[in-house]
């Protein structure tokens, strides 16, 4: 835009290639593209428009092949990348921290029960053939006979990536807390600025993305953009964000809660924060 152009001419800056200052890294299907796309709307932001996976699958190939897949930016703008599964990958910390000790670092977190639901929808959704969620987040849930209780199987992907304090405490292993922010998927969806507002200050950014950029599209029934970099006209995320999850039997949902809940305070206390989740 012609902020940009004046900067540029101005400083007389050519934009290069740079290693990421900020990374999202995670947590999987709490609203990590919903974040990227908000900040995207930031002029000092440039983000690389796919998930890269360098801390995870590519990391072989070196960071100037890392270096290649980001932005060009200016001196001053972020790079930024996201890749939600970085936040369980074991090394990722390490890598990271190899990589730049000082880069910032963000996490989407929501109530791993919707989190574990959203997971499964987007399966089912690839998958029509899929069991239901209540047959595959518990073990024996069809022994109905003799009542032998029904039990979460915390070993099911879409259950076990719900268990946030152990990544958060890897994380905090080599990183400072100060370092790493967590933001809330569903203040992210209830109240985009105020979250945003959060962000913009933990990147040390002017504060430019506000209410004025959001605007609640009720058939949606999430949070969409006026307008943002590439588009003029409102817009919301696309149809694989904010699907329709199906039914859940209550009693399932219990279980589901029961079984996270020493997880969650466990995780609150290591955050430092309280999400509130049921
Ligand atoms: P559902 O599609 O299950 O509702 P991710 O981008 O990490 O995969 O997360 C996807 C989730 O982001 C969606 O899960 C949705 O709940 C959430 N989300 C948050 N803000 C959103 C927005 N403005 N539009 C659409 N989805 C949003």
């Amino acid at each position: 835009d012609e902020n940009y152009e004046y900067r540029r001419l101005k400083q007389n800056q050519v934009p290069v290639k740079r290693l990421p200052d900020a990374l999202i890294i995670g947590v999987k299907k709490c609203g990590t593209r919903a974040l990227l796309e908000f900040l995207r709307l930031h002029p000092d932001v440039r983000a690389a428009g796919s998930e890269v996976h360098f801390f995870d699958k590519f990391y072989h190939k070196g960071f100037e092949w890392y270096r290649d897949k980001m932005p060009p930016t200016l001196e001053g703008q972020i790079t930024m990348e996201k890749t939600p599964s970085y936040w369980v990958t074991r090394s990722a910390p390490r890598r990271v921290y190899a990589m730049n000790p000082s880069v910032k670092l963000l996490a989407v977190v929501r109530d791993p029960v919707t989190r574990a639901i959203s997971d499964y929808t987007q399966s089912a959704s690839k998958r029509p053939s899929l069991p239901r969620f209540e047959d595959l987040a518990l073990v024996n849930s069809s022994a109905v006979w003799g009542g032998a209780p029904s039990v979460v199987d915390a070993s099911w992907p879409p259950v076990r990536l719900g268990v946030y304090a152990r990544p958060l405490r890897r994380w905090l292993r080599r990183f400072p807390r100060s370092r790493l922010l967590l933001i809330s998927g569903e203040r992210l969806v209830a109240d985009p600025a105020a979250e945003m507002a959060r962000v913009q200050e933990f990147l040390g950014l002017k504060r430019v993305i506000t209410e004025k950029h959001f605007y609640f599209n009720s058939t949606k029934g999430f949070p969409c953009l006026l307008k943002s970099e590439s588009r003029s006209t409102p817009h919301c995320l696309g149809k694989t964000k904010g699907r329709s999850h199906p039914y859940i039997d209550p009693n399932t949902l219990e279980r589901l809660k029961d079984f996270y809940r020493p997880f969650n305070e466990r995780f609150y206390q290591l955050a430092g924060m309280n999400f509130g989740w049921p």
